[in-house]
């Protein structure tokens, strides 16, 4: 069979350039693990109540030394704790969740927030809300037999 010369050079080029695209995906996920692409961050779901960060009286509401709003919650069948929180409008919030048992999701209706918690994983989000009142925060993700009644609730005051 005769090839053209031009003919394989592009097919030594195509084999190269996927053959590279292998490698880096082989690559990446060697060096960074199988994660889910929100957030990199692990922890031992079945040990939270003896982690520095969520342990129970770290939960809630809090401020860094750099003034930033930190919010951990834990969530679990069936509910998010803590259950209510108060949190300032028009300012910059990051929560961070874990969940303690199974997958959950979280959800605030008329905002942008939604994200799996993932049994292992920090879920993180950063954000404001614009106006003061009464937020609920509900699990999106089938839970078990509760998931219908699993929420909190998120008061942002003025
Ligand atoms: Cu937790 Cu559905």
């Amino acid at each position: 069979m005769h090839i053209e010369s031009l003919e394989q050079k592009w097919i030594t080029l195509s084999l190269a350039a996927i053959g590279l695209l292998v490698a880096i995906i082989t690559l990446d996920a060697f060096f960074h693990g199988i994660n889910p692409p929100s957030k990199v961050e692990t922890i031992d779901s079945a040990r939270l109540h003896l982690s520095e960060e969520f342990a129970e009286d770290k939960l809630g509401v809090s401020v860094n030394e750099k003034g930033d709003v930190i919010v951990r919650m834990v969530a679990g069948r069936y509910s998010f704790f803590p259950k209510h929180i108060e949190v300032p409008a028009e300012t910059k919030i990051t929560f961070r969740w874990v969940s303690m048992d199974v997958l959950h999701g979280v959800h605030i209706p008329m905002t942008n927030m939604s994200t799996m918690i993932v049994p292992g994983y920090v879920a993180e989000i950063t954000t404001t809300f614009p106006k003061p009142g009464d937020y609920p925060l509900l699990c999106n993700e089938y839970c078990g037999l509760g998931h219908n009644h699993m929420w909190s609730n998120i008061a942002v005051i003025a």
